[in-house]
């Protein structure tokens, strides 16, 4: 169980949490990071490869020590209170390694025993957490001989065996088919859904995280580089880059619009697309645009922003750091 945690408090904390590698201690994996998540949220940590998202997750479930900086799970310190932590998570690891002779049922046992559950309260868990996961037909069949997919469904049954508080799912859809992934997906949206359980997850996908999380955490070489909401990423890289709108205008020829949006206020370029026009602003030049057509005895007949779509906001961010 975790220590009283209210709603608003957060069950996942970090100061300046920094791992180092190398015998010098030269490669800095995880860079003073301060993190919190609020406890029921869906948090995703999305990055690319190499970025530091296990390595702090390693730290965060007490299996690797930090180098630096401190965290909290739970309420509980994770240096100097890794059983509490243990007792209070639950953990889907990337890549998840079974006993692969034994049978779902089996396999489920053994975990069970490590947190003394009784046998009854066990049996009967066993049996719901893997109907929840879609895998009741399977449950005594060996792990060994599961498809992708299914191991990490059944990954995420084991890490639910102890009922905790918090999740930590590393990557829980690497590896695994489209279909397969959506029901990994899917399953996470429920799960928080109907027990409330607070979920911190892994993925090099803007997509996923987009998809499932409340909030999202943005990692690269270790640094986190952005936090919030995928609206508010958004916001960011729109604040920076400009915000991009497709505007027609009838009763004009286009490079008239054209000349007469060049000097209007917050209009970076204009350039002719085809009938329309494509336009790169700043934040709320909207207002001033319409005005100005209107002006030039134009009628608006579309005038649209560009969505940037969520991988190169990613990726913008991604860049900026370098
Ligand atoms: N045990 C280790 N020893 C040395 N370097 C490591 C070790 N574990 C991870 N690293 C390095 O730390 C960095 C972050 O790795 P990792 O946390 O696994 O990234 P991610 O999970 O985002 O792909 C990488 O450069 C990786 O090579
Ligand atoms: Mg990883």
């Amino acid at each position: 169980m975790d220590k009283e945690i209210s709603q608003n408090e957060n069950i996942i904390e970090t100061v300046d949490l920094t791992k180092r590698f190398g015998k010098k201690n030269e490669l800095v994996a995880v860079d003073s990071l301060n993190l919190s998540v609020k406890k029921g949220e869906v948090f995703g940590f999305v990055g690319p490869n190499g970025a530091g998202k296990t390595t702090t997750m390693k730290m965060l479930i007490g299996l690797l020590e930090p180098t630096g900086g401190s965290g909290k799970v739970a309420g509980f310190d994770i240096v100097r209170e890794v059983i509490k932590i243990r007792e209070a998570t639950g953990v889907l690891p990337e890549p998840a390694g079974y006993y692969d002779n034994l049978t779902a049922r089996q396999n489920l046992r053994f975990y069970a025993k490590l947190y003394d559950i009784d046998e009854k309260t066990r049996e009967k868990r066993i049996v719901d957490l893997l109907e929840l996961v879609g895998l009741s037909r399977a449950i005594d069949q060996r792990t060994g001989g599961f498809s992708t997919g299914m191991r990490k469904r059944f990954g995420l049954a084991q890490a639910l065996i102890n009922e905790p508080g918090v999740l930590f799912l590393d990557e829980p859809t690497s590896g695994i088919d489209p279909l397969g992934a959506q029901m990994m997906r899917d399953l996470i949206k429920k799960l928080s859904k109907e027990k409330g359980v607070t979920v911190f997850l892994s993925s090099h996908s803007m997509a996923e995280v987009e998809e499932i999380c409340d909030r999202i955490g943005v990692i690269a070489r270790g640094k986190l580089l952005a936090v919030g909401t995928v609206d508010k990423l958004r916001d960011k890289v729109r604040e920076k880059e400009g915000v991009r709108y497709a505007l027609e205008v009838q009763d004009l020829p286009v490079q008239r619009v054209i000349e007469g949006l060049k000097g209007v206020k917050g209009v970076r370029s204009v350039e002719p697309v085809n009938s329309h026009v494509s336009l790169l602003t700043g934040l709320g030049a909207r207002m001033e645009i319409a005005m100005a057509v209107k002006s030039m005895g134009g009628t608006i007949s579309r005038f649209e922003e560009e969505r940037m779509d969520l991988q190169r906001v990613f990726l913008k961010l991604i860049e900026e750091s370098a």
